[in-house]
Parts: structure tokens; C-alpha cells; sequence
């Protein structure tokens, strides 16, 4: 079962699934995609009812900007009309709660897809980080990055700041995060922060080329592939010399349709 229209309607989501393909658009382009929890919640429920079959997902923003981060009058206490307020330290689920906005992201490293980040114009705070909870990033040539959050009296925490440490290093994810500066698509290609940068009329050209390319090998040797990845920089080099021979006797059992 896919997440469920009001879901997705909550969120301001559209989710298009095609065959091996999701999609996933931010759209609210007159709020230039700020998110709410309702966001949150919507991207946890599309990850936790993904059919099993999609290989890829695109994650994109409708409008002039990828996203604008979290709705500002959550934080001034103004409130979004119809939308419940973001947690606070006084609530006692604290914890509980971010994690709960945390799920939105963290399935976009799930092994079983390789999620794609398509962004245009400015992706700042909870936007930027869900652009850095997907495993590529093609950006537009405008596009613009912020880590603001401290600016704001706040910490990333919306699972950000380990991919970004882990993409450009300590000292400059600290740089980034602790003076809350913009980064242009050229410094992003620069710090790896995009995989590609292309004029904003061939963004969606680019994506398709790059999902048309990531289905073209076998699936299940991307699955194990991917999974295997993500291990070894924590792994030692023999510990990860053992975890490719676990996952290739796995892969070759498994087409032998054995356990
Ligand atoms: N929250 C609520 N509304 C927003 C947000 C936001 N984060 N960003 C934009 N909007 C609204 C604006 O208030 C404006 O509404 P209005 O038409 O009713 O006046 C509309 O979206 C368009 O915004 P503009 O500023 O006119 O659009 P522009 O393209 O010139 O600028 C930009 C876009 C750069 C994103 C700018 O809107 C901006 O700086 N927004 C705030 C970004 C921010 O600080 N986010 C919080 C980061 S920290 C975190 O996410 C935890």
C-alpha cells in the first residue's frame, strides 16, 4: 500500500510511481516547499510504503526553489493554519517527535533504492538536508545551499550533518554549518556536494538520463553494492574485504535459489 492521499495531501506531496521509478515533489511552490511536520510525516509514510519494486527515487521541489526549509512561522510562533506545531523542548516525547521527523529522511539511504536529489534554486536548512539524505545531487546551475540552522539558535537535525561531514570533511562541514554561508552549484560541485551541475532548462534531462543509467545494471548486485558502501568507511580494510566475500557468496547463492 502506498502512503495514503491525505497523507500526501497533508504534506503538500505529490508521489508519482513508475514501475522501477518514484518520484517525490515537494509542492507547495508559493511557500517556496517549506516544510511542516504534516512534510515530515508525509516523505516517512512514502519510504515506508514504497512498493518493493522501485529502484529510484527522485526527490524534487516544484516552483524556483528546491526548498526553503522549515516553515518560519512554526518557529516565530505564528503557527501554520491546520498544521500541528513543532515540537519543543518542553514537550516531554521530545525525542520521540524528531525522531519521528528524522523518518522522513533516513529512508532515502535504504540499500534497496538509490535516491536522487534534483534541485533548483535555494535548498536551505531542512531542505538542504534532505537534499544531503539522498544519495546523488544533481543541481540546477542557481541552485543555492545553506546549512542555516545555527543562524537561527538551532543544531541540523534532521540527519544532515553526517552526510555532510562525511562528503566535504569536519573542518569544512564546520565552516559551512558554523557561519550558516551559501554555497553556489559551482563551490558544490567543487566540495562534491553535487554530482552534477547543469543549466536549470536541462535539470529534469539530467535526472532522467542519470535514473536510465542507475536501472541499466542488475538489481540485485546494486542492492548488495550499495549496501556494502555504506560500510566501509567504518569498516577496516580487512573487515571490508570480508564483507565483500559475505555479500558475493549471498548474491551468487541467491541466483542459485539457495539461502
Ligand atoms: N517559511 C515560511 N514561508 C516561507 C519560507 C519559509 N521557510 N520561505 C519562503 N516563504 C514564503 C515567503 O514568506 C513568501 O510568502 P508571501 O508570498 O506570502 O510573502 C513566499 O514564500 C515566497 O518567498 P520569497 O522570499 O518572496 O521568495 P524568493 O524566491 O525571493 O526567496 C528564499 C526564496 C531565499 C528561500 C527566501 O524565501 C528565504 O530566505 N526563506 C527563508 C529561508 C529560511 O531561513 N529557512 C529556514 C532554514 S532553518 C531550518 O530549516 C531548520
Amino acid at each position: 500500500m502506498t502512503a495514503s492521499q491525505t497523507e500526501l495531501k497533508a504534506g503538500g506531496l505529490k508521489l508519482a510511481i513508475d514501475g522501477e521509478v518514484a518520484t517525490v515533489t515537494l509542492a507547495r511552490p508559493e511557500r517556496r516547499n517549506a516544510m511542516t511536520p504534516a512534510v515530515w510525516h508525509g516523505l516517512a509514510a512514502i519510504g515506508a510504503s514504497l512498493p518493493a519494486e522501485v529502484r529510484v527515487v527522485v526527490v524534487r521541489g516544484e516552483g524556483p526553489s528546491f526548498c526553503a526549509g522549515i516553515d518560519l512561522r512554526l518557529l516565530s510562533g505564528e503557527g501554520v493554519p491546520g498544521e500541528e506545531p513543532v515540537t519543543s523542548a518542553a514537550d516531554a516525547d521530545f525525542d520521540q517527535r524528531v525522531a519521528g521527523y528524522q523518518a522522513g529522511y533516513l529512508w532515502l539511504r535504504d540499500p534497496a533504492i538509490v535516491s536522487v536529489a534534483a534541485v533548483q534554486g535555494h535548498a536551505i536548512g531542512a531542505g538542504f538536508q534532505l537534499a544531503l539524505a539522498c544519495d546523488l545531487r544533481i543541481l540546477a546551475d542557481d541552485a543555492k545551499l545553506c546549512m542555516r540552522e545555527p543562524a537561527l539558535g538551532l543544531v541540523p537535525d534532521l540527519t544532515g550533518t553526517h552526510p555532510l561531514v562525511g562528503i566535504v570533511g569536519l573542518p569544512r562541514a564546520t565552516e559551512l554549518c558554523l557561519t550558516a554561508r551559501t554555497v553556489t552549484a559551482d563551490e558544490a560541485l567543487v566540495l562534491r556536494l553535487a554530482e552534477l551541475v547543469v543549466p536549470g532548462a536541462e535539470l529534469d534531462a539530467a535526472v532522467s538520463d542519470l535514473v536510465a543509467a542507475l536501472l541499466s545494471v542488475d538489481t540485485t548486485a546494486a542492492r548488495a553494492t550499495k549496501a556494502l558502501l555504506q560500510q566501509a568507511s567504518r569498516n577496516t580494510l580487512s573487515e571490508q574485504a570480508a564483507a565483500e566475500r559475505r555479500a558475493q557468496a549471498d548474491l551468487l547463492s541467491s541466483r542459485l535459489g539457495r539461502p
